[in-house]
């Protein structure tokens, strides 16, 4: 689940770089579709972040990863904080002005958002796949997939599957149901995640795939 979800991550980061690339001056409504899937983006890895701070860390650590690690996984998360506070803001100032030259700068601020944010995940894939691959019956996994499972509400986890999917390879899909009951995924990404679908889906319709 939890490759699952950074795939998501790089493959929306990716998503950015070039449509911001791609940006042409003066183009409001593009502007306004990239702000609205930016704020979907912004919630995805800041929400990504905190649970795994409250439930993931604890859990790691009962099945053996060091303190240390856990610190620095900690590290990056507030320097990821940092770089997604300093593009949120050049988003939303492109939101406004749709200007070639904010994209520009949006697009400064993307690229150092992706660089800490890419070298996060591969840390934290590198130290705890191995963990967590070995412990699938130790307690402590069981208890924070529960956790993780009861701490968004339906409507965010319906969007939460909404966004991991879209865009997402054959394997992922395959990844993620193993994760989440088949049915599970139909009603609630199903019911939930048509606002996903009809608000930000489209916004990358138009870049290409990916
Ligand atoms: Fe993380």
């Amino acid at each position: 689940m939890n490759k699952v979800i950074h795939c998501a991550v790089r493959r929306d980061l990716t998503r950015f770089r070039a449509a911001l690339d791609q940006f042409a001056d003066g183009d409001r409504a593009r502007a306004a579709a990239l702000l609205r899937a930016w704020q979907n983006f912004d919630a995805q890895l800041t929400e990504h972040h905190e649970g795994e701070h409250e439930i993931a860390w604890p859990a790691l650590k009962a099945m053996g990863v060091a303190d240390t690690s856990i610190s620095t996984f900690d590290d990056e998360h507030h320097a990821m904080a940092a770089d997604l506070a300093a593009t949120r803001a050049t988003m939303e100032q492109l939101g406004r002005s749709a200007s070639r030259a904010d994209a520009d700068a949006a697009a400064a601020a993307m690229a150092a958002l992706e660089t800490t944010t890419v070298t996060h995940l591969d840390h934290e894939e590198q130290e705890t796949e191995p963990v967590l691959g070995a412990n699938p019956e130790h307690p402590a996994y069981k208890q924070m997939s529960k956790q993780f499972s009861r701490r968004s509400g339906i409507g965010a986890a319906g969007t939460f599957f909404a966004w991991m999917e879209d865009g997402a390879s054959a394997e992922e899909r395959a990844a993620l149901r193993e994760s989440v009951p088949g049915p599970v995924l139909a009603i609630i990404g199903g019911l939930f995640g048509r606002r996903y679908r009809k608000e930000v889906a489209p916004v990358w319709a138009t870049t290409g795939s990916f």
